[in-house]
């Protein structure tokens, strides 16, 4: 971490809380930490750098689970689900070119918003997306027609937000890309270009290349605190903000799983979901079942003395957490429904013994850091 954030190799950022003197010779940046950008609202955060800002309601409605392996979604369903989620606050959606339907279900939305409902109601809506291309030639014109497709199938002409993914770092394309995408920003098509899955060391070439990503999405959960320990220093010298899936584990951090024991086959609720196997392969890397029941103990005893429930522990522990401006729960629309227990986070505060007791688990697993690597590693392994 040192050599990554070493001060002197910040010395390119010009952002105003980073005030530059010298200790003994040796040019030192001295930073005060960039707040978070809350809204008067609690339940939203602005997401922002330089001139590009975007708030974006703070539970934010993850669509990954429109696109098969979820259970069949119904396109009517799913949008009149779509609408119950943002009358009740819940505004923002992530999606990507890849979750299957979901930008056409943002799009049929989209429209109902514009048609059902006053004004000041669809300047809150947000629709946040993912461009995750393959590792070929970034030239202007491919990135171009790729962002075209996502503007016209969740028919806006102007991306709330463009999250870039980039498989292989040793093609240094993802800067050619960015670079088309803050084009394509600069001329409308996009309000504000962020990350997903980034590491530390590319998130710095990438502000350091001056390109004004606002955030960085990756997977943070109490299990995979790894955003803590590098990622979220950088975002607190430069402002970019975190946007976290797996928070909840795919449900795993619920009361379904409290006292059940995967270790049997069969003898535990079914791990029949994409999200679900890939947060057990997260679990069996950290510590293993028996830790994670402990752990779903705790946060259990927690939840009860404040009448909440797991996942809202859950959530809220990684709201708190530095540089985090909003966390994913994955919506499965039509299916099933946490409207109310997702808005329950706002109204839940967490105190010291809380997260004392939570930490006195945490620390017994391992660090993911070291398993897997930084923010988005796993997606890069050979
Ligand atoms: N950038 C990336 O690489 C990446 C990767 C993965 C995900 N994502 C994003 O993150 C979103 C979330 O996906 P995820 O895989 O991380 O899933 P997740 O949010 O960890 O899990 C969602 C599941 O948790 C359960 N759940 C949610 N709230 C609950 C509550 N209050 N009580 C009980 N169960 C609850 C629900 O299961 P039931 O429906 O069965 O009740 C829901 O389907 C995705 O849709 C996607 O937008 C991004």
């Amino acid at each position: 971490m040192a050599e990554l954030l070493h001060h002197n190799s910040l010395r390119k950022f010009t952002f105003s809380s980073i005030k530059k003197t010298r200790t003994k010779g040796i040019q030192k940046l001295s930073w005060r930490p960039v707040q978070g950008v809350l809204t008067e609202d609690i339940r939203r955060a602005v997401v922002k750098n330089g001139k590009d800002s975007l708030d974006i309601s703070r539970v934010v409605n993850g669509m990954w689970q429109t696109s098969g392996g979820w259970g069949r979604i119904d396109r009517d369903n799913a949008v009149d689900a779509m609408l119950k989620y943002a009358d009740a606050g819940l505004t923002t959606f992530d999606m990507a070119d890849i979750y299957g339907p979901a930008e056409d279900l943002y799009g049929i939305f989209i429209n109902r918003v514009r048609q059902e409902r006053p004004p000041e109601f669809l300047e809150k809506v947000r629709g946040l997306t993912k461009w995750v291309p393959p590792p070929v030639k970034m030239t202007s014109s491919y990135v171009r027609d790729s962002i075209n497709v996502s503007r016209k199938r969740m028919d806006v002409a102007s991306l709330d937000m463009l999250q870039f993914h980039w498989w292989d770092y040793a093609n240094t394309g993802y800067l050619d890309a960015l670079k088309h995408l803050t084009d394509l920003k600069e001329e409308g098509k996009i309000k504000t270009v962020a990350l997903t899955n980034f590491d530390t060391e590319r998130l710095q070439i990438i502000l350091e290349n001056e390109i004004p990503v606002v955030s960085n999405q990756v997977q943070h959960s109490i299990v995979d605190m790894r955003p803590q320990q590098k990622m979220a220093e950088l975002c607190q010298l430069t402002g970019v903000k975190l946007i976290t899936y797996g928070t909840v584990m795919g449900g795993l951090l619920s009361e379904k799983f409290l006292d059940t024991n995967l270790n049997i086959p069969f003898a535990g609720p079914p791990l029949n979901t994409p999200s679900l196997q890939k947060y057990k392969r997260m679990v069996d890397a950290w510590g293993g079942w028996s830790l994670f029941q402990a752990l779903l103990q705790t946060l259990k005893g927690i939840a009860s003395k404040h009448g909440a429930t797991i996942p809202n522990v859950a959530v809220k522990y990684i709201l708190d957490q530095q540089a985090v401006a909003g966390s994913m729960i994955g919506v499965r629309l039509g299916l099933s429904e946490h409207i109310q227990d997702s808005n329950a986070v706002f109204s839940l505060a967490l105190d010291e013994d809380d997260i004392s007791s939570i930490q006195e688990v945490t620390k017994k697993g391992k660090n993911l850091l070291k398993v897997i690597g930084d923010c988005g590693d796993e997606y890069r392994r050979a």
